[in-house]
């Protein structure tokens, strides 16, 4: 082999190894963000539920909307009208519908009877009117007339004041239409009078229901009369 043949076998070995060199020692070039990239935060991944339960979690925390409370009648709404919700028990007992609400202290009746005289409820009777403890109101020219009574017979009755007894009544209002007539009391489940009968609540009771079309006079036989039966709720 010539001298000239060893040397370009030399050249040419040393132009592959410098190539060689070049393609793979050569230092990476990392791309550099343009200086004038607005910096942003650093976003954590966002987290996959992975159960029924940890999709709840991650719902919106905003409250369920809650179900309307049952209105409650107290004694500042015993106004002599009765609107739609405000006793959460009502019965209609010989054309007259009897509205009923207590607590673990008294009890509020509202009546409304198709006539203009007096309207009455008797609450658990012995026998027929006897031993009931009747409340009758009527309103006349605006205003309410109404007695604590007592069945003191199986078809009579008299004002507890005259049988020894005193008017518990608490609150009473009452208002008068053309054909009907409101009447909203207040009385104590345990007034403690002997002419009054003591009332449980959650207890269930027999109660008499009368309304006079047009007399105010509680000595006035009723134009209709019925039975019952009310339910008290349970005290709170
Ligand atoms: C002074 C007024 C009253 C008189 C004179 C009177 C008279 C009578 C008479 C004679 C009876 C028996 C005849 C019948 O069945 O109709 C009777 C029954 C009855 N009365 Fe009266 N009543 C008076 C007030 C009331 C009141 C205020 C109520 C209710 C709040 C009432 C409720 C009843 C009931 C439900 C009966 C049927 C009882 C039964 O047979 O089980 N009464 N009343």
């Amino acid at each position: 082999m010539s001298k000239w043949v060893l040397i370009a076998l030399g050249v040419a070995l040393a132009a592959g190894f410098a190539t060689w060199l070049v393609l793979t020692q050569w230092p990476a070039v990392e791309p550099v963000a343009p200086a004038s990239a607005p910096a942003v935060a650093a976003t954590p991944p966002a987290e996959v539920p992975t159960t029924g339960n940890a999709q709840a979690a991650a719902a919106p925390t905003s409250p369920e909307p809650k179900p309307a409370a049952p209105v409650r009648v107290t004694l500042s709404s015993v106004d002599g009208v009765i609107s739609d919700g405000e006793y959460p028990h009502s019965v209609e007992i010989a054309g007259v519908k009897v509205y009923w609400v207590n607590d673990g202290r008294v009890l509020c009746i509202g009546l409304v009877s198709p006539g203009t005289g007096y309207v009455a409820i008797g609450l658990d009777p012995v026998e027929r009117m006897l031993g009931a403890n009747f409340v009758l109101g009527s309103v006349a020219e605006g205003v309410l007339t109404i007695r604590d009574d007592y069945g003191n017979a199986a078809t009579g009755h008299d004002a507890d004041t005259t049988l020894g007894g005193t008017d518990n009544l608490l609150s009473a209002a009452g208002h008068q239409w053309a054909d009907q007539t409101v009447v909203e009391f207040v009385i104590p489940l345990n007034s403690g009078d002997s002419t009054d009968k003591q009332l449980v609540p959650g207890s269930s009771y027999p109660i008499l229901v009368a309304y006079n079309a047009l007399s105010d006079d509680f000595s006035a036989r009723h134009s209709r009369r019925g039975t019952g039966r009310i339910t008290l709720d349970p005290a709170p």
